[in-house]
């Protein structure tokens, strides 16, 4: 029987097999007639063990000097083991070179700086801490889509050219297109997602979104992926029901399927549990203040939050320190609704009992993480929305299509926008977004 070619992932498959796995040498000991490989193969990591009376001369002097990010072929046969790290070993039969690297691979086994590992970003992918976080991304990435597709919404792509701003005008990255003719890149699909309610009922865009983010913080990216669902006849209420279904499902997504990824992350998933299991508490912004006045004049203040924190006056937006704070209070994501609407985008609907503020929510993750969502109810009057345009300073000519949509049979609408990296970083328990995007971009950093 010719041997039976698999992936490290499904070994636990074939124990007591002969199979054949190709791959690359991550990591290498031994003494005397043993060597142990470390092998990779994108779908996961294990230790074959070559001792010299199994192998031939050639293959055992072949497992001695192959270097780091050799790539190669090894046919073995698949041991059970307690002690090895995922439960299984391979006792090397041959082994078959595919190539040896040109030069000695940077990223050795010691400890390296953040700014290396980025500059080497293009090879540290193939390293265990940053292969589980983009695991965790791709098994989030389904769980968005799987989640909208059982609620009957439609998948629905908005442009990345605009020709305006959708959240304010001061991290707008321009463009020049042909004959001197001016657009943006988006910072958002929302109001295209809009039209996309009105055809379709339920949408959701899911794309690259830039903003031109001139601070260097650890919660901003120039590029980030945002999913934004958009639903008509839904009102700012429905719209949190959805966005606590929405986050605890993938949640619970992340901890079903990336257990081994979380493991290796070495993230406390108990922490995570209150997230998966729904019952988000929402409180409003001015039940945000005051349990932030409560903690700044106890002092009893989270562990990352600054002694001299200020509390906030009325009508201010909250910083990273008061978000900190609000989520620090809870054991699972918080909504804090009913935000001042001078603070607030242009299209935010009023609150029916007080205009001064917009029926509007941000979700906080726990733990630091901050905001993860924005969202409101979104004005459906006319003649409303196109004083808001005015009061903004946004040029009507361009909100014209937008305008147009609240001629024809407007209902009120309700949608929000969650930040993929955030949410990543989140479950994955990594302070920094740039861990959980394969190629981060940012202020001090555009390359590779
Ligand atoms: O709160 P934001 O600005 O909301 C919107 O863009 C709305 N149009 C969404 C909607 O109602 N359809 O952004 C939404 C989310 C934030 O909560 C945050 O998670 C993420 O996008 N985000 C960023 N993530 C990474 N880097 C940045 N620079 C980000 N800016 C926002
Ligand atoms: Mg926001």
């Amino acid at each position: 029987m010719p041997d039976m070619q698999i992936s490290i992932s499904d070994v636990s498959l074939h124990n007591e097999r002969v199979v054949t796995i190709r791959g690359w040498l991550t990591d290498k000991s031994g003494k005397g007639k043993l060597q142990f490989l470390k092998l990779r193969d994108g779908s996961g990591f294990i230790q074959a063990t070559v001792f010299k009376p199994d192998v031939s001369e050639e293959d055992f002097e072949l497992a001695k000097r192959l270097p780091q990010e050799s790539s190669l072929e090894v046919t073995a046969t698949v041991r059970a083991d307690a002690r090895a790290p995922g439960g299984f070993e391979l006792n090397v039969q041959s082994l078959k070179l595919i190539a040896l690297p040109t030069e000695e691979y940077p990223i050795t086994p010691k400890e390296h700086g953040t700014e290396f590992l980025l500059d080497q970003r293009h090879l540290h992918l193939r390293h265990r801490k940053p292969w589980a976080m983009l695991r965790v991304r791709d098994t989030v990435q389904r769980a968005i889509t799987d989640f909208f597709h059982s609620r009957g919404f439609l998948r629905f792509d908005a442009p990345f050219f605009m020709p305006t701003a959708v959240e304010g005008t001061t991290n707008l990255f321009e463009i020049n297109l042909f004959d001197e003719e001016k657009a943006y890149l988006s910072q958002s699909g929302q109001l295209y997602a809009e039209a996309g309610a009105f055809a379709f009922g339920k949408v959701y865009t899911f794309g690259p979104t830039f903003r031109a983010e001139k601070s260097k913080t650890r919660r901003h990216l120039l590029e980030f992926w945002m999913i934004e669902p958009e639903v008509a006849f839904n009102d700012w209420q429905d719209n949190m029901t959805l966005q606590e279904d929405f986050v605890s499902s993938i949640v619970g997504r992340a901890l079903e399927e990336c257990a081994s990824e979380l493991e290796l992350l070495e993230r406390d998933v108990t922490k995570l549990a209150g997230a998966a299991s729904g019952n988000f508490p929402r409180i409003s912004y001015d039940e945000a203040i005051q349990l932030i006045d409560a903690a700044i004049s106890s002092g009893n203040l989270p562990a990352n939050v600054d002694a001299d924190t200020q509390p906030v006056v009325w009508g201010d937006d909250f910083g990273a320190p008061h978000e900190t704070i609000v989520g620090a209070h809870f054991d699972r994501p918080v909504m804090i609704h009913s935000y001042p609407a001078a603070i607030k985008a242009f299209y935010m609907q009023p609150q029916a009992h007080d205009p001064r503020l917009a029926a509007c929510n941000d979700m906080i993750a726990p733990e630091g993480y901050g905001e993860i969502i924005g969202g409101s109810e979104r004005i459906h009057d006319y003649e409303l929305l196109k004083s808001r345009i005015l009061e903004h300073d946004l040029p009507l000519e361009a909100f014209d299509w937008y305008l147009d949509l609240r001629k024809f049979g407007s209902v009120p609408h309700a949608g929000f926008g969650l930040g993929l990296e955030r949410t990543v970083a989140w479950i994955c328990g990594v302070p920094h977004l740039r861990e959980v995007i394969p190629f981060p971009r940012m202020l001090t950093r555009m390359k590779p």
